[in-house]
């Protein structure tokens, strides 16, 4: 079996899980309960903080709907991965907004997030770049937000939401892990240098952005600038896991 045979099996496994872990609003979530915020906390922080997942959501589905748009892309596998995880993230934003419906509704995208998914969907590396820049930076860090809400905000609907989230988000972890990992070996050298770098930039000018909103809760301040300390070193671990140098922006333009 070649790597590439093994790869294929590997999706057509995901794939299986993917079906047989679809999920249902109505059946596996109950709604009769209401949002359960920490007394610290105001809804319309909770629901600011909660809207970001829902448009991370709908950014990644209009992304799964652009690569199965792809007509260079013909494989079996790729497509079937991809056309569940489309439904998984409309799932997910559904769920999501029937949530911040109970807190009063959605709020708009964070501006520097905004403009983090746009350079991610326009950069100079088309559909593979927008992919790891989805995959392993936007879906990573929602899977550790997951995590860290659990923790912040004790409310068992939410949690059950998440949980089930967090399973599916798992999956397309690993899809981007065999995707990208072939796609990046199909790179020069030199483009896979430039890859990183851009990816890294992207990442920093975000982190900017949350970093210096104003912020009025003293506490959530903090923990944003806990949160992204020495986050890009996960990423460089996991880009660099999947065939791309560690190479600095810096190191890059000298
Ligand atoms: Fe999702
Ligand atoms: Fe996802």
């Amino acid at each position: 079996m070649t790597p590439q045979d093994n790869s294929v099996a590997r999706l057509y496994r995901l794939a299986q899980s993917a079906r047989s872990g679809q999920w249902s609003l109505e059946r596996d979530i109950d709604w009769s309960r209401r949002p359960r915020l920490p007394f610290w906390m105001r809804r319309a922080q909770a629901r600011r903080a909660l809207s970001q997942l829902y448009h991370g959501e709908m950014a990644t589905s209009r992304l799964c709907e652009a690569l199965l748009a792809d007509p260079t892309e013909e494989r079996y596998e790729v497509r079937s991965c991809l056309g569940l995880q489309l439904q998984d993230e409309r799932r997910h934003a559904a769920a999501y907004q029937r949530y911040l419906d109970a807190l009063g509704g959605i709020e708009p995208l964070d501006d520097g997030l905004q403009r983090a998914l746009t350079a991610a969907r326009h950069g100079p590396f088309g559909n593979l770049g927008a992919m790891l820049a989805y995959h392993v930076v936007i879906e990573g860090e929602l899977l550790r937000l997951h995590g860290v809400l659990a923790q912040f905000l004790p409310c068992p609907l939410l949690r059950d939401i998440n949980r089930l989230v967090g399973r599916d988000e798992a999956r397309h972890v690993a899809f981007g892990k065999i995707y990208l990992a072939e796609a990046v070996q199909a790179l020069s050298e030199a483009e896979r240098r430039a890859l990183y770098a851009w990816l890294e930039d992207l990442w920093q000018k975000a982190a900017q952005g949350v970093l210096n909103r104003r912020r009025t809760n003293l506490a959530i301040a903090a923990f944003f600038r806990r949160w992204l300390g020495g986050g890009w070193t996960r990423h460089a671990q996991a880009l660099d896991r999947l065939g791309l140098p560690a190479t600095s922006a810096r190191e890059q333009a000298a």
